[in-house]
């Protein structure tokens, strides 16, 4: 049997090896069995704090700021101390925050990085935003629309200050393709069919108040798709069909339909049947006039232009992450309005699965006055 789990491990390292390159495949490794004989060496500009030191914070997170810029983390904090202990150990942080505050006061960290549980992400942000700093909050901002509220007024007075961890927009393909298609006023259609992790019903992830797997998961799409119609503009009125495979757990095989006033068309399939080997898989469709695109996971796009065929490569496999992390420092970011826009959905049709409610209709104008009454 442990035979047999090491060629399954050694089996995924090599996959994972030929898809996002050796750098990243040994920080996904690392962030995993955590070794303390390791470390990301050192760097004279530190100012960076982390609160919650888990997976994703160790390995994309920890990464891409550490390809990018080098190790410039000053301060971390987790509820699980092994976790916060290993990444400190890591990263070399001498300081041992009690708490999130801890991090957020430390007059040397400059922008706080949140990929604790989602049900906490609002509240330290605000937190930090309140206390002068920059703040990269993971997916999903908010899991509800009276923390989202909070949340918006404060982003009010400080939007230059905050960005979101949704990825898929900072993508090679999404970049590319926006290149073709610029900014027309035309219906699209954009359809995700996305291969999820299977989650045991035991993880965090379910617990009621971190805000199911459409704040979770589907979020990520529902923002790409507020992102591609953001080209142009947005339009307001929607209808929303929500399909269920089954009851029992309707966020797990789910299929999410909306269509705008304008004729636009956005579906998204998350199933999640079995684990897939390589990690979540995503292939989308866009059609808007006469560009036609086909994304294969982020490592591969056909772009189709009228009589024009372009394919696009991705080595290492492109989701946006690198892009999507360095926003703090890069110059390079989304507008917090598009996220905002994309975070009033996604509750919306989160309420929706939590009430087994199959149609409704959503306008953002609405939804954007009573966030901000
Ligand atoms: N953008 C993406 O593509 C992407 C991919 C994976 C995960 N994520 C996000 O990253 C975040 C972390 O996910 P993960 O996969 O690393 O999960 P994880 O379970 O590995 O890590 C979460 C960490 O947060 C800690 N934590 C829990 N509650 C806390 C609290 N109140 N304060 C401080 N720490 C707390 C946990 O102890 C754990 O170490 C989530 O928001 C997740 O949605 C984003």
């Amino acid at each position: 049997m442990a035979t047999y789990k090491n060629f399954i491990a050694v089996r995924k390292i090599w996959r994972f090896l030929t898809i996002y390159g050796v750098g990243k495949t040994l920080f996904k490794v690392f962030g995993r069995i955590r070794p303390s004989y390791l470390t990301a060496g050192s760097k004279r500009i530190r100012d960076i704090g982390v609160i919650g030191c888990g997976q994703f914070a160790y390995a994309t997170i920890g990464y891409s700021i550490w390809r990018k810029y080098g190790n410039r983390f000053l301060a971390c904090y987790d509820v699980n101390k092994g976790n916060q202990d290993s990444f400190a150990a890591f990263f070399g942080i001498t300081c041992a925050a009690k708490s999130a505050a801890d991090v957020i006061t430390d007059g040397r960290v400059n922008v706080v990085y949140i990929a604790s549980n989602h049900a906490s992400h609002a509240e330290y942000a605000i937190e930090a935003l309140q206390a002068g700093k920059i703040v990269y909050v993971e997916k999903p901002v908010s899991v509800s629309f009276l923390q989202f509220s909070r949340l918006a007024e404060v982003c009010s007075h400080s939007r230059e200050r905050i960005y979101a961890g949704y990825n898929r927009p900072f993508s090679g393909a999404v970049r590319a393709l926006r290149k073709e298609v610029g900014s027309r006023n035309k219906p699209m259609t954009l359809n995700c069919f996305v291969s999820g992790h299977m989650i045991e019903t035991d993880h965090w992830y379910r617990k009621p108040e971190e805000g199911t797997r459409i704040c979770g998961n589907v979020g990520h799409w529902l923002d790409l798709a507020v992102h591609m119609l953001s080209w142009g503009e947005l339009p307001d009125c929607w209808k929303i069909i929500v399909s269920y495979s089954n009851d029992v757990s309707r966020d797990d095989d789910v299929a999410i339909s909306l269509t705008s006033e304008r004729g636009d068309l956005v579906n998204i399939v998350l199933t999640a049947r079995s684990e897939p080997f390589e990690g979540i898989n995503e292939t989308i469709n866009f059609q808007q006039c006469d560009v036609i695109a086909k994304i294969d996971d982020f490592r591969s796009m056909t772009l189709w232009k009228g009589p024009s065929v372009r394919r696009f490569n991705y080595r290492p496999k492109d989701v946006g992450h690198n892009l999507a992390i360095i926003q703090p420092f890069s110059g390079i970011h989304r507008e917090w309005k598009e996220v905002e826009m994309s975070t009033l959905l996604m509750l919306f049709i989160a309420d929706m699965v939590v009430n087994a409610e199959h149609f409704s209709e959503f306008s953002f104008s609405y939804q954007m006055a009573r966030l901000l009454k």
